[in-house]
């Protein structure tokens, strides 16, 4: 098979899952990283053991030998990033959010299938066995229609004041945090497993701790929890907790609670489906067990054993039933599907079912985008905005 090259702009927390997916793909090679200087390049290529450092993203898409474009970089860059990938001919592959806010997804999603390459966005809980195996079922009609659809994604890591991070920088994380950080995910499986959209939401905001002492200086992505460095206090005002009501297009109505704030939350993601014949729900905690709930018979749990599932979901099981598979596994699942992909062509046809594009992205952004309308309306229902529409033909107006 022929080998595909890839390259990697921010080399921070998720670039090195990014690496570890695509190395255990076997049949793409890195070729090189781009980070905010030369030199935090050169020293993320030796930590990473990656060869090549470049001096700046521009660098990198100059190379012929990159065909592949990973963006990791902080939120407020992944427009700019992204665009000048697509236009430089590459497939990009993008952590999520796709962009800052809606207009700039939407101008990536629009490019994007402008560009004629593939473009995924990493959601990357698509990519447990489980989520696929209750996403056939649903498919199938084996809970009957759907009617309510809820769950959570908690978490605890900014539980201490003196915890900061860009995430919560409305101009590098965008003016959402938990909804676009966390929400956001949970928004994008709870639609790929139903096969149905957030129609309209209501949502309740709140910031928990609105005061943050930040390090003086800090470039990670993650808490800071060194007590003597220099602190800086910051008024935060994105939340850090979220309640929210929601209506699909098939009727359903829903719920989602998101929290970054929550002391023994980790990563509490859990998505349950009732139908009007049976349930599902998946713990991303504990994402090789699949709990199918009956009225008239007793519930099951089932075991993420590739022999009793769906055959569209046997594919992202590789280990026998009793062998963990789990976050790492998901998203080298949800990597691979994206290479395969692009050796197809990355055309719309060819695009693996379980794939989230940047349409995807760009449909994930307006339904955070409506919650925070609600929100910012007094806890109003919203309808979620328009999907795209169809570019305009040139020399037209209006
Ligand atoms: N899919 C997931 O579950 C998941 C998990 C974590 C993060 N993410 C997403 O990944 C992205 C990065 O998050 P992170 O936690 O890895 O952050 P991070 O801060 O650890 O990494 C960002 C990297 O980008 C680099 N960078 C900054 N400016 C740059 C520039 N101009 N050019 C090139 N590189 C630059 C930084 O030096 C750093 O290495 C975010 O969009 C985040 O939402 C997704």
């Amino acid at each position: 098979m022929k080998r595909l090259g890839m390259g990697l702009v921010g080399p921070g927390f998720i670039a090195a899952h990014h690496l570890d997916a695509v190395r255990r793909l076997g049949n793409v090679d890195i070729v090189g990283i781009a980070g905010s200087s030369l030199d935090s390049a050169r020293k993320r290529a030796r930590e990473l053991g990656v060869e090549r450092a470049y001096a700046s993203h521009a660098e990198l898409l100059a190379d012929p030998a990159v065909q592949v474009v990973h963006n990791t970089t902080p939120n407020h860059l992944h427009r700019d990033i992204s665009l000048a990938a697509l236009r430089a001919g590459k497939h990009v592959i993008s952590d999520k959010p796709l962009a800052s806010n809606t207009q700039e997804s939407r101008e990536l999603a629009e490019a994007a299938r402008a560009a004629g390459v593939a473009h995924v966005v990493t959601f990357n809980y698509r990519g447990h066995a489980l989520v696929q195996q209750a996403r056939a079922m649903i498919a199938k009609g084996k809970l009957g229609a759907p009617v309510f659809v809820h769950g959570r994604y908690l978490q605890d890591w900014l539980t201490d004041q003196d915890t900061y991070t860009w995430r919560l920088d409305p101009k590098r994380g965008g003016a959402s945090s938990a909804l676009g950080d966390i929400g956001s995910h949970w928004c994008d499986l709870a639609e790929h497993v139903t096969g149905s959209r957030i129609v309209a939401v209501l949502a309740d905001l709140h910031t928990v701790v609105p005061v943050r002492r930040a390090p003086a200086e800090s470039t990670k992505a993650f808490a800071t929890r060194g007590k003597n460095a220099p602190r800086r206090e910051v008024a935060i005002t994105s939340e850090d907790l979220a309640s929210v009501l929601l209506r699909f297009d098939n009727g359903a109505r829903g719920s989602l609670i998101v929290g970054q704030v929550l002391p023994g939350h980790k990563n509490d993601l859990r998505l349950e489906v009732n139908g009007r014949l049976a349930s599902v729900a998946w713990q991303q905690e504990q994402p090789n067990t699949l709990w199918i709930g009956h009225h008239a018979q007793a519930n099951t749990l089932l075991e993420r054993d590739p022999a009793l599932l769906d055959a569209s979901a046997r594919g992202y099981a590789h280990l026998p039933a009793g062998h963990p598979e789990a976050w790492a596994d998901a998203f080298r699942n949800l990597i691979a599907d994206a290479y395969a992909w692009i050796r197809r062509g990355g055309t719309p046809e060819t695009r693996p079912l379980a794939l989230p594009t940047f349409e995807d992205g760009y449909r994930n952004s307006l339904v955070i985008d409506a919650m925070l309308r609600s929100h910012a309306a007094g806890g109003i229902w919203q309808n979620v905005g328009d999907d795209i529409e169809p570019p305009r033909k040139k020399g037209k107006r209006g």
